[in-house]
């Protein structure tokens, strides 16, 4: 089955999709749906592919991309740092018994809670977006007569050719220091005269769902270039490079990313001769995968509710989900492969326009699924690859309870996150009288 599915997906011989060897219909039952279910085996191989395909390199996971404590947990007992954006991440991470030295505070706009924060618990490094922000971190760290080891996020005005709401290495960005209008050199000159920040890198991410090496090569050119000049003009040698994440994965049988053992190979091939060129110290590497984790170890559960033909036109199938459980159609364009779950069918398929149950036009789950056409109420419908960027960017829209998220190895299920109640839904709310 793999292509997009996780790696231990396939048929039983009555046809129903299994996921390490536990039947869809089973869990479908048992937890109920729409339900997030991650195949433990894929998403602990991932981790090791990274760890292999970039040997000497650390791996940190863009926790973004799935900021659940169980999924954190996995990750860091598979060696991997931990990325995180915000003190809600950075919770989760602590929660999860992550050690704070392997973690790195990302953001744009982080407050001075989110950076006090990270100085109290020691996170390993901080990503410093901005000038105001190295002011900040000054201060703060000041005041707890620490020095703070950051990072400069620099945006390296490279265009990696993908969705505009993912690309984040171009010159006008909302991220980082630009390069080409001088604010990196800017930046590092004042941090020159900082006491309690210290510069020991630099970090660029380009953006995500990439599949080619080339922007990724370019990026590490630009970014040792940029270390060497500094090296030259100011007599410093910054040691550490985090080339971020970005890497593609496959959503459906037409995408091809490629395979991590050539992207670290094409990233270290790069970094070893520019640094030759150069005559650089070849730096300390960090990547930061995000959805190559966790996307391809996930399968979204819906049942179907209605299915409406309309002749000449769509057939609409609409499930118990939708935009509020992965809000990546409405938002990018996203296609996600889909499978007949509980059977397989000798019906002729039809290309049926699989939707979600919200009051939005745009809520799609699917466009043009080629799906049997004896599609019926009650079947159950598998979206493959939701492990990235669904429920961390999960909704209570129409005020639908988030789903449950469970984890599947050699026949067992443990549960990762309960099933919202309608209680939770109002939990935060203050009734006027
Ligand atoms: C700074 C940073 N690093 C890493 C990532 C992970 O990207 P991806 O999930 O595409 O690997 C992101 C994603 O937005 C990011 O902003």
């Amino acid at each position: 089955m793999p292509g997009p599915w996780p790696l231990t997906a396939e048929r039983d011989d009555a046809g129903v999709l299994t996921i390490a060897g536990v039947a869809a219909t089973d869990l479908a039952r048992e937890h109920g749906t729409p339900l997030w279910v991650v195949d433990e085996a894929d998403l602990r191989e991932r981790c090791r592919r990274y760890r292999e395909g970039f040997p000497g390199v650390d791996v940190a996971y863009a926790s973004k991309a799935w900021c659940t404590v169980g999924v954190l947990q996995i990750v860091a007992e598979e060696g991997l740092w931990i990325d995180v954006a915000s003190d809600g991440e950075l919770h989760t991470a602590l929660v999860a018994g992550v050690d704070p030295a392997t973690l790195i505070l990302h953001g744009n706009n982080k407050s001075d809670r989110e950076l006090d924060r990270a100085l109290e618990v020691g996170v390993g490094r901080i990503v410093v977006d901005s000038l105001d922000e190295l002011e900040r971190l000054e201060r703060l760290a000041g005041a707890r007569d620490h020095v703070a080891q950051v990072w400069l996020r620099i945006t390296p005005g490279i265009d990696a050719h993908t969705h505009e709401y993912v690309r984040t290495g171009h010159d006008d960005a909302k991220f980082g220091f630009t390069l080409s209008l001088g604010l990196a050199d800017e930046a590092f000159r004042r941090c020159l005269d900082l006491v309690h920040v210290e510069v020991v890198g630099v970090h660029a991410h380009i953006g995500s769902q990439i599949f080619g090496t080339d922007p990724f090569i370019a990026n590490a050119e630009v970014m040792l270039d940029l270390l060497a000049r500094w090296r030259d003009e100011h007599g410093v040698v910054l040691t550490e490079l985090n080339l971020g994440g970005g890497m593609g994965i496959r959503y459906t049988h037409e995408d091809h990313p490629v395979e991590v053992a050539r992207y670290g190979k094409a990233v270290l091939e790069t970094v070893a001769e520019r640094c030759d060129v150069l005559g650089f110290p070849q730096p300390r590497l960090v990547v930061e995968p995000g959805r190559a984790i966790v996307g391809p170890s996930t399968l979204t559960l819906y049942e179907v509710g209605t299915v409406k033909p309309l002749p000449g036109l769509t057939t609409w199938v609409s499930v118990d989900g939708g935009m509020s459980d992965n809000i990546r159609p409405a938002l990018y364009d996203a296609e996600h492969e889909v499978a007949l779950a509980n059977r397989t069918s000798d019906a002729e398929p039809h290309a049926v326009t699989v939707v979600g149950k919200h009051c939005e036009s745009g809520d799609l789950v699917r466009e043009h699924a080629p799906l049997p056409g004896d599609l019926a109420v009650g079947d159950l419908l598998a979206v493959a690859a939701t492990g990235a960027y669904t429920e961390s960017m999960a909704s209570n829209y129409n005020r639908l309870p988030r789903p449950a998220a469970v984890l599947v190895r050699d026949g067992q299920v443990r549960p990762l996150l309960r099933r919202e109640s309608l209680d939770d839904l109002v939990r935060r709310d203050i009734p006027l009288s």
